[in-house]
């Protein structure tokens, strides 16, 4: 088979660490349109997703859970398990970097590239981010020693260490860049990369001796090796590497990575080089996605505002999520998710535009025809550019679709939704209908059935279930899934539509305001005021790094009593409460307001948090916050505040 007819596309294997969220959706959702769309241009398609369930991180957070590494893998593996199948993934295989599988390609590329002379033993000495699993370059630490991606603090360490021969392959990997522009996209990170290796390449460690939870180095059992190293080669091993009758043989050229731009040096330097090391060619492409901030923040735990996907299934259904991650944003830029700006584009692209266009053509086929789509009648000139303009968008959705613009692919969709729109008011199928002229309401009849087929075909990638919806409202045969191209346009037996349910409910925005967006807002200010997220059901590992006495000393935590209690005007689940220190008074506002009545709490001591940078909640100023322990689960919350077991002075600082 020529390489054009095979497609491989790979999400990020993701860490186990942590529950599935908005990032890890975003690049399965954008794999997933473009296998459904490569299948369907009958291409040998291969999708590959899985999971990085070894290293540091993870390792650390089993340990704060009471848990072995491999527990925690076992149990979070499931979470994204799950998600896929509600997120409709079609991924052909799903990857763990803790099979056996896997863990013996590892070592066999370890022990090759070490006898090939790309791998030697040395000795390390850095600073390490744990979080990152990475070291960082001393001209590159950020104030204080800290991480430059992640703010947080270094630690120094040195240890014998493994190393990869990268610098070798710092001039390879430029020729092959200048001859492949296309293989890093967008333009920008390929830029970027291009001038990041032309700083010069640093021979690479790769293993670690400081911590056990990974594959053993094969023959120096006491390292194990380094996180990224094992991970990347999931790509290979997925793909039974280096079997004779694996399907790398088959596969291997055609592979393009999805990753975001905080993970681009790792597989457009070190996955290539590794790949010329062992004489197999790089990957086709490697796209880098922007980020998502959550209603203009950056997303976080603590600010109240990560997106779930399972929520945003549930809550709107899990095509108007797959598109409007895909509408909203260039794939290569960094974007803003907003709920609110999701109801809007639901109601105007999918209710307004693409369900109307299936509701009035079924209406009229049921009034005029009993159902029955008339046969190919001989089209006009104006049937002609409808057709033309779907032939032509069909070709402009390949076309982007190959440099992965989803927003623009969209955008020509609905482009020709909108000009079947206005085939319809221009034609006026009901007066039409009214006097009588059969041929030329036949003509329109059929255009429109012909026009919502194509619909159905071109928007299958993005959002399945809906296409098969329309599809079997069409009354058509089979399933839109196994359409293939070229689709003709008219070629087919009589059929009989069938109306079903509205494809998208309008939302009502008014009402959507005064309820989830309220919701949505009282989260935020809860997690605000200190007091956790309320209402979903995620159970956050809570866990962070360790922090030294020092750092813990600047959190100035004192003894105070509650003099009053007062709700938040529409706010259901914020007091604000009037507090003495002794030396001082003071206002806060907290989430506390459904495990507490005012007269439980006025007279309290509680602990507070005194240094706290002053924030405005809901218009009131909230100046400190109280300690409450809350249940890990967020299902059956339940919330305790801190307190003190004797009379001490108000004021006493806690240390
Ligand atoms: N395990 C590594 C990848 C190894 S691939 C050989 C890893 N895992 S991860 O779980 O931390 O993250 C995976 C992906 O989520 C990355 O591509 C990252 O860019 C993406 N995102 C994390 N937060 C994101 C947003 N807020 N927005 C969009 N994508 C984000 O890295």
């Amino acid at each position: 088979m020529s390489e054009r007819n095979t497609f491989y596309i790979t999400t990020p294997i993701y860490y186990v660490n942590d529950v599935p969220h908005i990032g890890h959706a975003y690049t399965t959702i954008a794999a997933d349109v473009l296998a459904r769309h490569h299948r369907m241009l009958g291409h040998r398609t291969f999708f590959l997703t899985g999971t990085d369930e070894h290293g540091q991180k993870i390792q650390q957070a089993a340990s704060a859970k009471g848990l072995t590494a491999q527990q925690l893998a076992d149990q979070t593996v499931e979470n994204f398990r799950r998600l896929w199948k509600v997120l409709n993934i079609t991924n052909d295989d799903f990857i763990r970097t803790t099979e056996e599988r896997h863990e013996r390609v590892v070592q066999h590329i370890f022990s090759k590239l070490l006898e090939k002379g790309d791998i030697y033993l040395g000795s390390y000495e850095g600073w390490y981010c744990v979080p990152c699993e990475t070291y960082v370059p001393e001209a590159q630490m950020g104030e204080g020693n800290t991480c430059p991606d992640c703010g947080r603090p270094l630690q120094k360490m040195t240890e014998e260490s493994y190393f990869f021969r990268m610098s070798k392959y710092e001039k390879p990997l430029l020729e092959y860049y200048e001859s492949h522009p296309e293989a890093i996209l967008p333009k920008s990170r390929y830029n970027e990369i291009v001038s990041f290796i032309k700083g010069g390449l640093k021979d690479q460690s790769i293993s670690r001796t400081t911590l056990t939870w990974g594959v053993p180095v094969p023959g120096d059992p006491k390292h194990v090796v380094y996180v990224w190293f094992d991970a990347l080669i999931n790509y290979l091993s997925a793909l039974g590497y280096p079997d004779e009758n694996g399907l790398w043989k088959t596969f291997w050229p055609a592979c393009h990575h999805l990753v975001g731009k905080d993970i681009i040096r790792f597989h457009s330097v070190v996955w290539p080089a590794l790949l010329m090391a062992l004489e197999l060619e790089p990957p086709r492409m490697v796209f880098a996605h922007g980020w998502w901030t959550v209603d203009g923040d950056k997303m976080s735990k603590s600010k109240g505002n990560v997106v779930d996907p399972f929520e945003m299934a549930d809550v709107y259904g899990v095509d108007p999520f797959r598109y409007f991650l895909l509408r909203e944003v260039p794939f290569g830029l960094d974007g803003d998710f907003s709920e609110r700006a999701m109801v809007q584009r639901i109601n105007s692209d999918l209710a307004n535009d693409l369900g109307n266009l299936l509701n009035r053509t079924l209406q009229m086929m049921k009034k005029y025809r009993d159902g029955l789509v008339p046969s190919a009648v001989s089209p006009t000139g104006l049937e002609l550019s409808v057709r033309r303009m779907g032939e032509e968008v069909t070709v402009q959705v390949d076309d982007l679709l190959e440099r992965f613009a989803f927003d623009e692919a969209l955008k020509a969709i609905w482009s020709f939704i909108g000009r079947a729109n206005k085939y319809i008011d221009e034609t006026m199928p009901w007066k039409l209908g009214s006097e009588g002229k059969g041929e030329e309401l036949d003509r329109v009849l059929r255009t429109l059935f012909e026009a919502l087929k194509l619909a159905s075909q071109l928007v299958y990638p993005f959002m399945p279930e809906c296409a098969s919806r329309i599809w079997s409202q069409l009354g058509l045969p089979g399933s839109v899934s196994d359409c293939r191209r070229p689709w003709s346009f008219d070629e087919m037996e009589p059929v009989k539509v069938e109306k079903g349910d509205v494809l998208f409910p309008r939302i009502d925005l008014a009402k959507w305001d005064e309820t989830r967006g309220r919701l949505l807002a009282e989260r935020v200010a809860a997690a605000q005021g200190g007091q956790g997220s309320e209402g979903d059901d995620m159970d956050y590992s809570d866990h962070e790094e360790e922090i030294t006495i020092d750092l813990f000393k600047k959190v100035e935590l004192r003894v105070a009593q509650v003099l009053a209690v007062e709700p938040v005007p529409k706010a259901d689940k914020l007091y604000k409460l009037e507090l003495d220190l002794g030396y001082e008074k003071r206002t806060i506002v907290s989430g506390i307001r459904e495990f507490y009545q005012p007269d439980e709490l006025v007279g309290k001591r509680i602990i507070v948090i005194c240094n706290l940078k002053p924030s405005v909640i809901r218009g009131v100023k909230s100046n400190g916050m109280l300690l409450a322990a809350e249940s890990p689960s967020t299902k059956n919350f339940t919330l305790g505040l801190l307190t003190v077991d004797r009379d001490v002075p108000l004021g006493s600082r806690i240390h």
